[in-house]
């Protein structure tokens, strides 16, 4: 048995905030934050559950699924609603579903390890044979917005997908995760409080954690890095992107990024991109795609699949 993504589904709040926007309140410029990230614009506004909704409810639609099809729902997110319930269980309801959901927290690496939790979930017997798989994060609630040193990075988003049971298509190859809690002080943000982040120190962390991560997923599956097809990064700064790609062997152009147009929208991010991916055409069944994700932890997790 394997699992393989029949529906995507992304949302975007409304309003745009510019680097030119961020370069009005505080000493920064657009030219510094392009060059610094790669980033020239976020979406910011959005609320979790909202978001993860309309996500799912495109997913589900270009899945051709409607609610009481659905048998579990995970949903990555770093910024709940509310301490509880679960927010899974908002946009459960907001969806009509009645199945089983559950919230998972790995920040910016969320996506990878709720793919395996939807995949191992669907492995066992008697569990579901369609799970929708949510990434969402409204990171402008916890900006502190005269913070030039983390306003300029994040934004709001949400990216959907609809795993369903195959015979064959959609075999998940390989994954590698990991966490090293001592870095937590480098990158957090507390309860009721806004990010707080030491960015130079997390930016050489990441590079050297993902790299890893992705050159173990690899080489469990047998892969070279030239095999990979399509690679969707954590959007968190395209100078990480390009010093993955360029530590592992990766041609830059297998990469899909929306970073330029949404920041770093931590869940949401690979599901962002993955969404970019498909729109470009580039995902076709028997496709090697990798996700690869870093961020708060600080945590790993890289997935190799065959599409
Ligand atoms: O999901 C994971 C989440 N986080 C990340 O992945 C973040 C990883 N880190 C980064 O992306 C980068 O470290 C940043 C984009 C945040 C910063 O880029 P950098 O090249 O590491 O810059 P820096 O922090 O070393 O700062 C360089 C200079 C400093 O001035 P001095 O000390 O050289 O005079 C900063 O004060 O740039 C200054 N600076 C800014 N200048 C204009 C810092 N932020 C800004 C700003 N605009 N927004």
């Amino acid at each position: 048995m394997t699992a393989r993504i029949t529906g995507l589904g992304t949302f975007l709040p409304a309003e745009t905030v510019t680097n030119d926007d961020l370069a009005r309140r505080m000493d920064t410029s657009d030219e510094w934050i392009r060059s610094r990230s790669g980033i020239g614009a976020r979406r910011v506004g959005g609320r979790t559950a909202q978001m993860a909704t309309a996500a799912a409810a495109e997913a589900m639609q270009q899945a051709g699924l409607t609610a009481d099809q659905i048998d579990f729902l995970v949903l990555c997110t770093t910024t709940p609603e509310k301490t509880f319930p679960a927010t899974s269980a908002l946009v459960a309801d907001a969806l009509g579903l009645r199945c089983g959901a559950m919230d998972l927290n790995v920040v910016c690496a969320g996506f990878p390890y709720g793919y395996v939790t939807a995949y191992g979930l669907m492995l066992t017997p008697g569990g579901p044979e369609r799970v929708l798989l949510v990434g969402s994060d409204a990171m402008s609630s916890i900006v502190d917005w005269d913070d030039r040193s983390t306003a300029i990075l994040f934004g709001d988003g949400a990216g959907a997908a609809v795993l369903e049971r195959h015979p064959s298509q959609g075999e998940l190859l390989a994954a590698d995760f990991g966490v090293n809690g001592e870095l937590a002080p480098i990158l957090y943000c507390d309860l009721g409080d806004k990010i707080k982040m030491e960015g130079r120190e997390v930016f050489k962390r990441a590079v050297r954690a993902v790299s890893r991560s992705v050159e173990v997923t690899l080489e469990k599956a047998g892969l070279a890095p030239t095999d990979l097809d399509v690679v969707l990064p954590h959007q968190a700064n395209m100078r990480i992107i390009e010093a993955m790609c360029d530590r592992i062997g990766i041609p830059l152009e297998r990469t899909f990024n929306v970073i330029e147009q949404t920041g770093n929208t931590s869940s949401a991010s690979i599901p962002l991109a993955m969404a970019a991916a498909d729109r470009a055409g580039a995902l076709a069944p028997d496709r090697l795609v990798l996700m690869a994700g870093f961020g708060a932890g600080l945590a790993w997790g890289s997935v190799v699949i065959r599409w």
